[in-house]
């Protein structure tokens, strides 16, 4: 270890080891399943690896123009056409991006400064807040309604004022799984019709839908289209989230912002994995669908297994999480008790307080299941003993 003696001062403070590394850890050391990270099981798809092999034998592995492939930004066009009935232009409203995460953290770079606030719903996914703090803006929080983690638009008018410059939003939702409603859509575009506000809307769950729900992207609805920045991962559509690579699409003026970030952060994404797969989207246009719809299922099975216990499973639209509460079983707060978990049941999750700005104690604590079946079988069998 090297010793150094400068003096620093840290930009994020209340940024530690998280809590996703310490479950996974303590997965390895007590071997423990692990349905604390929200990744698949699932093995790469023959055709897409032949697709981005193919582009690496064609020694296609230089650098890409920043904003991506042309192929690639085509093939999101087209799928956005498809998905969302919404036409954005591949040469000046599609980025590529190493991953959703970093389509996120430049867009919120880009768009937001000292002095501006921002509204992220609680809980949220982990990457919203540092990204927030790192531009000098202010995140101002709005809390989901517990059990249900439904909007309160009555709090969310609250805290919009003259400084609020940016929305985020996320559905279906990390960690609860739940969707926008159509009458969610409504109220957005009536609070922020004739403004200036921005929103931000992390779609990586767009395609992983239960009980044939309907996802509302923000994509679909010009109102809103005209001040979001909708972002998706491909590792999320495709099963290989350790390929890092998504997109954002948003109007020509908003984008251009996004895009002098993203030169100087990543520059572009790797060449083949882009240029295979937009080949693997122009050629096999419904393997997304049959590479995620398992999930069903597999939400199906776990929920199933979990209420033969004492596991409460709370409802879940989308994404590959369910939370589940626990109130039945122990009084301990959610940290401890998923620690205990891993420890002495052997099964990691991830509690929800960690989600939070102010934590709320409900005893839930979110599980992955975008597992094989058996792995999931046996997590439930050892969560129903208790
Ligand atoms: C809500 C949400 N947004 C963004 C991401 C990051 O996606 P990517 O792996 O494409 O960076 C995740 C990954 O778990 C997520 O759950």
């Amino acid at each position: 270890m090297l010793a150094s003696s400068v003096s620093l001062q840290t930009k994020l403070p209340a940024v530690g080891k998280t809590i996703f590394s310490k479950m996974s850890e303590m997965a390895l050391e007590y071997g423990a399943i692990n349905l604390s990270q929200g990744f698949p099981d699932a093995q790469l798809d023959p055709l897409l690896q032949e697709e981005v092999t193919k582009a690496m034998l064609a020694n296609k592995n230089q650098y890409a123009p920043a904003a991506g492939t042309l192929e690639l930004r085509t093939a999101i066009s087209k799928y956005a056409k498809r998905q969302f009935e919404q036409s954005y232009d591949p040469q000046s409203e599609v980025l590529i991006t190493s991953g959703a995460t970093q389509a996120l953290q430049s867009a919120i770079t880009a768009l937001v400064k000292e002095g501006d606030e921002v509204i992220i719903f609680t809980p949220a996914y982990d990457s919203y807040v540092p990204a927030v703090e790192l531009a000098g803006a202010t995140p101002v929080y709005c809390r989901l309604k517990y059990p249900d983690y439904s909007i309160d638009w009555k709090e969310f008018k609250r805290l919009v004022n003259r400084k609020t410059k940016l929305v985020i939003l996320n559905s279906p939702h990390n960690p609860s799984g739940r969707l926008l409603s159509s009458a969610d859509i409504d109220q957005l575009i009536r609070l922020t019709d004739g403004t200036d506000i921005l929103i931000l809307s992390d779609e990586v769950y767009h395609n992983i839908l239960f009980d044939g729900k309907d996802h509302h992207s923000m994509a679909s609805y010009p109102k809103l289209a005209e001040r979001s920045i909708v972002v998706g991962s491909l590792g999320k559509m495709l099963n290989v989230t350790g390929w890092k690579i998504g997109f954002c699409l948003a109007p020509k003026l908003i984008l251009s912002e996004i895009l002098k970030v993203h030169q100087y952060t990543v520059f572009s994404v790797n060449t083949p994995m882009q240029l295979g797969v937009a080949s693997f989207l122009e050629k096999y246009p419904n393997k997304i669908n049959e590479l995620l719809s398992p999930l069903q299922a597999k939400r199906d099975l776990f929920v199933k297994e979990i209420s033969k216990g004492k596991f409460k499973a709370l409802p879940c639209d989308g994404s590959y999480f369910c939370l589940l509460n626990y109130s039945e079983i122990s009084d301990e707060d959610d940290v401890k008790f998923s620690e205990w978990l891993a420890k002495e049941v052997r099964v990691s999750a991830i509690p929800l307080s960690v989600f939070y700005h102010n934590p709320e104690q409900n005893k839930v604590l979110r599980f992955c299941f975008a597992k094989e079946d058996d792995v999931l079988i046996e997590a439930a069998k050892r969560l129903n003993a208790l």
